[in-house]
């Protein structure tokens, strides 16, 4: 023990040396960021990593301390620079958004504050509860359903999935398995339906083949009739059909499923109701949407993101489950280590573990409040708005251009379309717009995504972004038709 003593003797902490240093060192450093996200519209939306650089990401494992300027400096010349852009007014790449400067702030306190929000009588906890009560109040969802915020929407669809599941009447799925289950257990979405789907279906033990991927009409909505067809087969032929996913917001094109429809043939066939509403969700705070996304009220779950259509920054996303027995029975399980006191550290609200995978997390819900204070509900549904006048604004621009083709009607905050030159085949326009985006982010010039549509290749423009002007949208379609002529 002789080594123990001496440690004991001199004992370490990874808290500085020098506070004043780091004190210094921080305000500097929130200097630099606000700078950074002050003049961002100047830089490139994205560049190329020179190979110098990536060479850098490719280090041993550092044995001994480095000098802290050193690495902040590191920070700024090999990290910062390459950014993925989503931070950008011209990035609409995926589903992104922006995040914020006081969000930012929001999360510094947050790791500052560095507290594991699972358990416990402390303020994150009824922040945590906070936030939840108001993702209910945003979509309508009944004040008694309970929900969990989660790191996004493939978790927030993969936990209101697992509730699903383990909610099937006279089935212990939690202590059987799906072999609780006689016949093999079936979901059904549409073929628009994100991936995150399937991959939820793969961890819920039921499999690839347990997803009943329904056909979309020429509006890329689930198709209600072979739904139905569908439900009636799989019955007759012995499957156990347990859950139907709508779509508010398919990540393609934005379509939202027939949701009301969705819900009868749910109520019918007592199947749980779960809405896949990554960022559409969200957009039922907007009067013109309210009507259509009006049946997430009714749904059983409901998987949403902030870090989309509510700008905050990465991550969080949100899962509602209007059952709250169905939702703890799912998940929770109470060791002697982790028991509820009547007083103490170990008292407060109810463990949130117990409403999800999760043991250990982090203070996520901060940001999500400090951001919803400083603007205000309101001002997220005028930006909300903004992006989707954006994007029908953007549809008018291309249909004002010939050599621009629209490949689906704009019908929420997504804009497909691609370049077209009389005389090419489908696969050459493929080719071609694929060089388009490509070089309109290696040129810095803009962000958007791609998917391909009815066969053809699609630039994709999915607007979650509260930095983007019209004026980004005149340069898009200005520099696709430059690049189509050029290339
Ligand atoms: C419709 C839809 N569902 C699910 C997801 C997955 O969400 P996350 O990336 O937050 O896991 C996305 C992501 O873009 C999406 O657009």
């Amino acid at each position: 023990m002789k080594d123990s003593k001496e440690l004991l003797k001199n004992e370490n902490t990874l808290d500085p040396k020098n506070w004043s240093e780091m004190r210094e060192l921080g305000h500097r450093m929130i200097d630099d960021m606000m700078d950074y996200l002050q003049n961002i519209r100047k830089q490139p939306v994205w560049k190329k990593i020179p190979d110098r650089v990536k060479n850098f990401y490719d280090n041993d494992i550092p044995l001994d301390p480095q000098n802290i300027e050193e690495i902040c400096r590191e920070f700024k010349e090999f990290i910062l620079p390459y950014n993925k852009g989503n931070v950008h007014p011209r990035h609409w790449s995926w589903v992104e958004g922006n995040g914020t400067p006081f969000g930012v702030l929001a999360d510094m306190l947050a790791s500052a504050m560095n507290a594991n929000v699972t358990i416990g009588d402390h303020a994150a906890m009824y922040i945590d509860r906070q936030v939840i009560q108001w993702c209910k109040q945003m979509l309508n969802y009944p004040k008694s359903a309970t929900g969990i915020l989660v790191s996004g929407g493939s978790i927030a669809n993969i936990t209101a999935l697992i509730v699903a599941r383990n909610n099937l009447e006279g089935k212990n799925i939690r202590k059987e398995g799906i072999r609780a289950v006689d016949s093999p257990m079936v979901l059904y979405c549409s073929t628009e339906t994100h991936s995150c789907i399937q991959k939820a279906a793969e961890v819920i033990g039921i499999g690839t083949n347990g997803v009943r991927k329904i056909a979309v009409d020429d509006d890329f909505r689930i198709n209600i009739e072979e739904l139905k067809r569908t439900i009636e087969i799989d019955l007759s032929e012995g499957y156990y059909p347990f859950c139907i996913i709508g779509n508010a917001g398919t990540v393609n094109t934005g379509a939202i499923d027939d949701l009301d429809s969705i819900y009868e043939i749910c109520r019918q066939y007592n199947l749980w109701f779960h809405i896949l509403g990554a960022f559409g969700a969200l957009a039922k705070l907007a009067p013109e949407y309210a009507k259509e996304l009006k049946a997430i009220e009714q749904a059983d779950s409901v998987a949403f993101d902030l870090h989309k259509w509510m700008y905050m920054p990465y991550e969080v996303g949100c899962t509602l489950i209007k059952n709250p027995d169905a939702h703890r029975s799912a998940f929770a399980v109470i060791p002697d280590y982790l028991l509820h006191h009547e007083r103490g550290l170990a008292s407060g609200p109810e463990p949130i573990n117990n409403y999800g995978m999760e043991l250990s997390r982090g203070f996520k819900a901060l940001k999500v409040w400090m951001s919803l204070k400083e603007h205000g509900l309101k001002k997220y549904v005028t930006l909300i708005h903004q992006n989707i006048a954006q994007a029908f604004y953007l549809e008018e621009l291309i249909k004002e251009r010939q050599e621009l083709e629209l490949l689906t009607p704009v019908t929420m905050n997504i804009v497909c379309y691609r370049y077209i030159k009389p005389g090419l085949s489908c696969d050459q326009l493929n080719t071609l717009n694929k060089e388009i985006l490509m070089n309109l982010q290696e040129r810095g010039i803009a962000s958007p995504s791609y998917t391909i549509l009815n066969g053809k290749y699609s630039i994709r423009v999915a607007i979650t972004n509260h930095r983007s002007r019209k004026e980004d949208f005149e340069v898009l379609v200005k520099e696709t038709i430059k690049l189509g002529e050029e290339l």
